[in-house]
């Protein structure tokens, strides 16, 4: 009985050991080898969102030089369009279409974007497809 007691304690602080490296990852950004979790490519693709100057033409919930990220994802989530095809220049813009718009952004996909990692995009998209339950938190 006892060994038994002492076993479950051993898989109980093993299990939050675990989740504390889980955590600590993501803290630091750092993309793993293995598929992120959700939670992390969003952390990740928060960090991103800053770091690649993506925040500096789109705010969050108000119009800049660019469109927000919720009218963005409105558009994206209502067409059930990828963020990342997009991003890789495999498709079209359907958020805004006039001309001088278009030509800023796909300068960035011709010029920066293409320097960002696929597992970097994905982060990216992920964030920007629940930035809103971020902001109603
Ligand atoms: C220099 C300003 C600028 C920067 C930096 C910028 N964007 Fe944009 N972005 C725009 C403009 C302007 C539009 C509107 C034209 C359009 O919709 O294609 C746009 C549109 C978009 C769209 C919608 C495309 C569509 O379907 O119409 C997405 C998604 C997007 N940007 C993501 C990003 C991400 C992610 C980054 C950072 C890696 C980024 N943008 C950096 C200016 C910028």
């Amino acid at each position: 009985m006892r060994l038994f007691i002492f076993l479950i304690v051993i898989l109980i602080l093993n299990s939050c050991n675990s989740d504390k490296k889980l955590k600590n990852d993501s803290e630091n950004g750092v993309p793993e080898r293995t598929e992120l979790s959700q939670d992390s490519k969003i952390f990740l693709g928060n960090r991103l969102f800053s770091e690649k100057t993506c925040i500096t033409c789109h705010a969050i919930d108000s119009k800049k030089t660019a469109p927000s990220v919720v009218d963005i994802m409105h558009v994206y989530k209502e067409n059930n369009a990828d963020i990342v095809s997009f991003l890789k220049g495999n498709s079209k813009p359907i958020v805004d279409t006039t001309a001088s718009q278009v030509a800023i952004m796909q300068a960035n996909i011709d010029g920066f974007l293409k320097e960002i990692t696929d597992e970097e995009l994905d982060a990216i998209a992920t964030y920007m497809l629940h930035v809103d339950e971020l902001n109603n938190k």
